[in-house]
């Protein structure tokens, strides 16, 4: 069978995953270089993992990661710029005027998305802006700039690298709610203010079972606005044990949601949060769910992997 990236290239997608850099080694390190076109770092580029204090950086991980891609044809979305989460302490822990935040933070794209400028297919700008309702996340950055803080976010980005395509991702809204029409809404806004966005990032942390009927039209009310649109996260998790008809169901799933993708002309394609079971965050933070990845944990292709050929047109 042709690898993955082969069956996407030829459909002009991408198909990519999260990878940890420390693991690019042995059967690991292959299948990342071999199966995919697209590499997005699973933590390496987080505020925390790249200025754990401040002013003294570590770009150990990240710049692996990087060089992996470079060297094997890949390219690679940075994650993240601006989120709430896995930000270093001395930043969550101080008190900053608005002035001070909004300095922190422009400083922080230009240094990050300054260091990688032309490296770099796109960017994670913000990352989970919004809640379930569709209201604005309060977070460091919305309760002290407002929600300003996404369209400052991005254009610094687009002042650190115009060649990257900038993103805002988040998840839960990949079917048509309330949260991903908030997202609409604000992407909307953007546009007819100049505000520089590239792409809509759909994240696609599904479960089993409850894959979203609305997934292709909700794209595609997206590409309608006139960005692009990835599935950036995704990965389809279950109840241990799995079995046979679980993955099998996976599979299915897994079809579906790359098919959806692949009949949207602005959907550039489907990043998977994690290749294998091994290095998938769903069992540390739902205990007693997994198997949510392509691979299982020996590196063995499951159903949803044959179900990700499939919707690339393989057999
Ligand atoms: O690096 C330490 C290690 O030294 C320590 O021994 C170990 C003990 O728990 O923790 C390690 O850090 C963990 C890190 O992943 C690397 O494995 C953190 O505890 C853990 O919280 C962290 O989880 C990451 C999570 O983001 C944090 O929110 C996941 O790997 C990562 O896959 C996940 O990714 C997020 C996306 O960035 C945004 N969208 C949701 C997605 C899933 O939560």
């Amino acid at each position: 069978d042709p690898p993955l990236r082969d069956l996407a290239d030829a459909k002009g997608k991408v198909i990519g995953t999260a990878v940890t850099g420390s693991k690019l080694t042995g059967t690991y390190g292959r299948i990342a270089g071999e199966e995919f076109n697209f590499l997005t770092p699973g933590n390496a580029m987080k505020w925390g993992s790249v200025e754990p204090t401040r002013g003294n950086f570590n770009w150990t991980e990240a710049d692996q990661i990087v060089d992996f891609a470079e060297a094997n044809g890949q390219r690679v979305r940075g994650h993240t710029l601006v989120w709430h989460s896995q930000n270093p302490s001395w930043l969550t822990n101080g008190s900053w005027t608005s002035a001070q935040l909004s300095q922190l933070m422009n400083d922080h794209i230009a240094t990050e998305v300054g260091r990688y400028k032309g490296r770099l297919a796109a960017w994670d700008v913000v990352n989970e802006p919004f809640n379930e309702d569709g209201t604005y996340r309060q977070t460091l950055w919305y309760n002290g700039l407002g929600a300003d803080y996404i369209a400052q976010a991005l254009t610094a980005a687009r002042a650190a690298d115009p060649s990257a395509r900038l993103y805002i991702n988040d998840y839960n809204v990949e079917g048509v709610n309330a949260k991903s029409t908030a997202l609409y809404n604000l992407v909307k806004s953007l546009k007819e203010r100049g505000v520089p966005i590239d792409d809509v990032g759909l994240q696609a942390h599904l479960i089993l079972g409850q894959v979203p009927s609305t997934l292709q039209q909700n794209i595609q009310r997206f590409a309608d606005l006139g960005v692009d649109v990835a599935i950036t996260e995704l990965d389809i998790r279950m109840q241990l044990p799995a079995t046979e008809a679980k993955l099998a169901q996976q599979g299915t799933e897994y079809e579906a949601v790359v098919k959806a993708c692949v009949a949207v002309s602005r959907c550039t394609g489907v990043t998977v949060w994690g290749f294998t079971d091994s290095d998938s965050w769903i069992p540390d933070t739902f205990p007693g769910q997994g198997a949510a990845t392509p691979y299982d944990e020996n590196y063995a292709p499951k159903p949803a992997y044959s179900g990700i050929v499939t919707a690339l047109g393989g057999t």
